[in-house]
């Protein structure tokens, strides 16, 4: 039977089957063995997934450059299940990537029919001042804005070649009746992931896009869009060996050595074969086997762990001959935490989460009528213990408000042996949510009036 389960990256309903949804849409699993400093995300297995970390990840090893790419939508307002991703961005930043975060205007515009001075002010005003407030140094961070990055629209209607309605259609369940600003909203937001590569915003590197598992679509478009504008097609050969494969497309046809006719011109392809061999050269590899008139090149002595030097420098030389020269997007996915009632959070029902401007009484009223995972009665609770798997007031410590992971483990076990009651549970996370809060307002107090130092040149 057909597997039609989907992500809508629009929808406030998720999918939390996170095993499910790793082996259907195949992504890599997270070795916390090979991460520096983990986070506090990392360690608690909160980011569980990703698309070629490992290249981020050494690029941190070997003090290289790396771009992260994050955006907003700036349509509701900005709650605790917002800061999840901040705190990873701040982790690359930390790392050494520069950071971009696109205010997805143009997305709001389309989907939530917000205006675009209204998405502008949402945007600084509820979201950069957090970002600002959690601790994202301005040094290395530039917001811009859809609507004002043209580059960024460029890219769009230029991968929008490489696609069609049935594609979107397939994963985005689009139909007849979607607005066409909707269907053009992916396509931008694969114009927002890619564009780091441009020379202008920090040249041919690995960009790593953190989202929630819900924004995967997304990268799976952009990654697909990616590899058709690709000129050359490098592969793993079954028994060993690399092969890279001439993509013939209408751009590069003459310079692949395809006449007007579509006959092969051999002094043309023996001219490209003789820049890739040079590609291949600069690895130290002199044993290749060409096949001019099929277009491919193999490598029988190299491993995988050429594959992306390889793939670096054919980028450039695909840059260098009129093309684009883009590498596909890494990204990493977080788990989404429940809501405050044990269903969904969403930002259009307050009772679901905790905003980030949220007084304390607020937030004490919500965490204080939270789902709990304690027993019905003192009794059995004392005798049973409670659920840390069912209890929010537990698991808002875990994702957010206890980084001390010797005390998380002492009050889940005094939980679970039932020494802690579910009200204490409520009280011990109001206690830390209380301090959390205060200083992220005291930190917002102190950046506003200077947030212009997040924003790039083309967005003031
Ligand atoms: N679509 C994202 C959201 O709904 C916002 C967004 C736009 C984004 N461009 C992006 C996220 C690029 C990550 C990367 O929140």
């Amino acid at each position: 039977m057909e597997d039609v389960q989907r992500i809508d990256p629009w929808s406030s309903e998720q999918s939390t089957d996170y095993q499910r949804l790793i082996q259907k849409f195949g992504l890599g699993s997270i070795d916390l063995s090979l991460i520096p400093n983990p986070s506090m995300l990392h360690r608690r297995g909160i980011i569980f997934a990703h698309r070629d970390f490992d290249l981020i990840l050494n690029s941190i090893k070997n003090n290289e450059n790396f771009g992260v790419l994050t955006g907003l939508m700036p349509s509701g307002k900005m709650h605790l299940g917002h800061s999840m991703v901040i705190q990873q961005v701040k982790w690359f930043q930390q790392h050494g990537g520069d950071i971009n975060v696109a205010v997805a205007d143009l997305e709001a515009l389309a989907t939530r029919s917000k205006s675009l001075e209204g998405g502008r002010k949402t945007a600084i005003e509820d979201y950069i001042i957090n970002y600002a407030a959690l601790g994202l140094r301005p040094e290395t961070t530039n917001v811009y804005f859809q609507s004002k990055r043209s580059e960024v629209q460029r890219l769009a209607f230029t991968l929008g070649r490489k696609t069609n309605l049935s594609e979107l259609e397939s994963i985005y369940g689009f139909q007849g009746d979607t607005n066409l600003a909707h269907v053009q909203s992916p396509l931008i937001q694969a114009g927002d992931i890619t564009h780091p590569q441009l020379e202008e915003f920090g040249g041919l590197r690995p960009v790593v896009v953190p989202v929630g598992v819900d924004q995967d679509p997304h990268l799976r478009l952009t990654r697909g869009l990616v590899s058709k504008t690709n000129w050359f097609n490098l592969k793993d050969q079954k028994n060993g060996g690399l092969i890279i494969a001439l993509s013939i497309q209408p751009e590069n046809e003459k310079i692949f050595g395809i006449s007007n006719n579509g006959k092969l011109v051999l002094e043309d392809r023996k001219i490209i074969f003789e820049k890739i061999k040079n590609c291949i050269l600069k690895l130290g590899y002199a044993d290749i086997l060409s096949n001019l008139k099929h277009g491919t090149i193999t490598i029988p002595g190299a491993t995988s762990s050429d594959k992306y030097k390889l793939k670096i420098e054919l980028l450039t030389l695909e840059r260098s001959l009129g093309g684009m020269g883009l590498l596909p997007p890494c990204s990493t996915y977080h788990r989404f935490v429940v809501g405050m009632t044990g269903d969904k959070m969403s930002s259009s029902k307050p009772e679901t989460t905790i905003f980030m401007d949220d007084s304390i009484e607020i937030m004490s009223r919500k965490v204080k009528r939270a789902h709990s995972g304690g027993q019905s009665t003192v009794e059995e609770h004392r005798r049973l213990g409670g659920d840390c798997s069912k209890d929010v007031a537990f698991q808002y410590l875990q994702f957010f408000f206890e980084s001390d992971d010797t005390e998380l483990e002492k009050i889940r076990k005094n939980y679970e042996s039932g020494r802690i009651l579910a009200g204490e549970m409520k009280q011990l996370c109001i206690d830390k949510a209380t301090i959390w809060l205060n200083d992220i307002s005291e930190k917002r107090d102190e950046w506003s009036g200077r947030l212009d130092e997040f924003l790039a040149n083309d967005s003031i």
